[in-house]
């Protein structure tokens, strides 16, 4: 059974009932997350043959972003790092602020890199307490996830939700790929592939280029970041705009290209003081402890005990083990 807000993108809902038995839409858009709260509640109350796996609360989550994608961006940046670089920075858009522990791997191999988190700047919780409806699917759900170690993030990035729309158009429509091969330079291959990114992963892509200019970084310096889903998510989101804007031509891949991505500057971001995570943190205690039912001495835990991150983050080789043990009691895997 899935549960996610009525408003996200048909794609999505398209491909979650071939997976899912059920799929239940509540209320609202993206940042609409108490509703799907509300709706789990419901269920623990109404029927006993229900698990709850909520990603903005299980460890797991965060155990495998540390785990697997922390790691699998550490190779990358050794298969492709020359002479003299480093591997400066990462960011990651949050909405359960799964991806974003792999960034507490990164920082222990890399203990200079920054790590930033992003949001939309429609609903700017992280950056100010904020609070609004937006268009990146996937992120910004008016929270701080419980999972989120907040104590070792060092910049919130918000990314305008117009700025993602619109390059979604521009690296995904033959106008705009036109456009970034023969007038903006970029090689045909980078443009071919420039459709794995879906709306969130160009969100994230937009926060690397703000952390690069904000720390004024150089060619040596490399700001990782993962492609959350793919374009293929979102053709209707394309068609919307071409119904809003008009069919798409290369002076609208020109302003798009110049206001999108060349216009991209350090605005609506914050580098974190020790007082800014710990005000993001305390965030928590509303949703957490008032309503979900977390513990006020688990959330001092999380700020307080220096081993409450490290030592979730050990569990992996017993989950690894039940896992594998999982694995062989199906025997799905051995069918594969
Ligand atoms: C499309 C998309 N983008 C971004 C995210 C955010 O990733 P995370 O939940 O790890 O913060 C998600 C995950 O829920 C997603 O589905």
């Amino acid at each position: 059974m899935a549960i996610l807000p009525a408003e996200m993108s048909k794609e999505r809902f398209d491909w979650l009932s071939k997976i899912a038995g059920e799929v239940i839409a509540t209320p609202g858009c993206e940042s609409n997350v108490k509703e799907i709260f509300d709706k789990t509640w419901e269920l623990r109350r109404t029927r006993d043959d229900v698990v709850i796996f909520n990603q903005f609360e299980e460890m797991g989550n965060c155990i495998w972003h540390y785990q697997v994608t922390g790691n699998a961006i550490a190779e990358a940046f050794e298969s492709i790092k020359g002479e003299g670089d480093r591997l400066a920075g990462a960011c990651f858009t949050s909405g359960s602020a799964g991806t974003m522990s792999a960034g507490d791997l990164l920082k222990e191999k890399y203990p200079h890199l920054k790590l930033a988190v992003g949001e939309a700047l429609q609903c700017p919780t992280l950056l100010e307490n904020g609070f609004g409806g937006h268009r990146i699917e996937g992120i910004g759900d008016k929270h701080v996830p419980w999972i989120h170690n907040v104590k070792n993030t060092d910049m919130v990035i918000d990314i305008d939700d117009d700025d993602s729309q619109n390059l979604l158009r521009l690296f995904n429509s033959e106008e705009g790929k036109k456009y970034l091969v023969e007038k903006a330079g970029v090689p045909a291959e980078t443009v071919e592939q420039l459709s794995l990114m879906g709306i969130s992963g160009i969100a994230n892509m937009l926060c690397c280029i703000k952390m690069a200019k904000y720390y004024e970084l150089t060619e040596h310096d490399i700001v990782a970041t993962v492609c959350t889903d793919s374009a293929i998510m979102y053709e209707s989101r394309i068609k919307e705009l071409d119904e809003q804007q008009g069919a798409y031509s290369e002076l609208a891949a020109a302003y798009d290209f110049a206001k999108h991505l060349q216009g991209v500057r350090t605005d609506a971001m914050l580098e974190l003081s020790y007082q800014d995570r710990k005000r993001v943190h305390n965030l928590k205690y509303y949703t957490w402890v008032e309503q979900q039912g977390k513990t006020y001495e688990e959330i001092n835990q999380q700020w307080y005990d220096e081993h409450y991150w490290t030592d979730m983050h050990e569990q992996a080789a017993d989950l690894d083990k039940l896992i594998n043990a999982f694995n062989e009691k199906t025997g799905v895997l051995a069918e594969l």
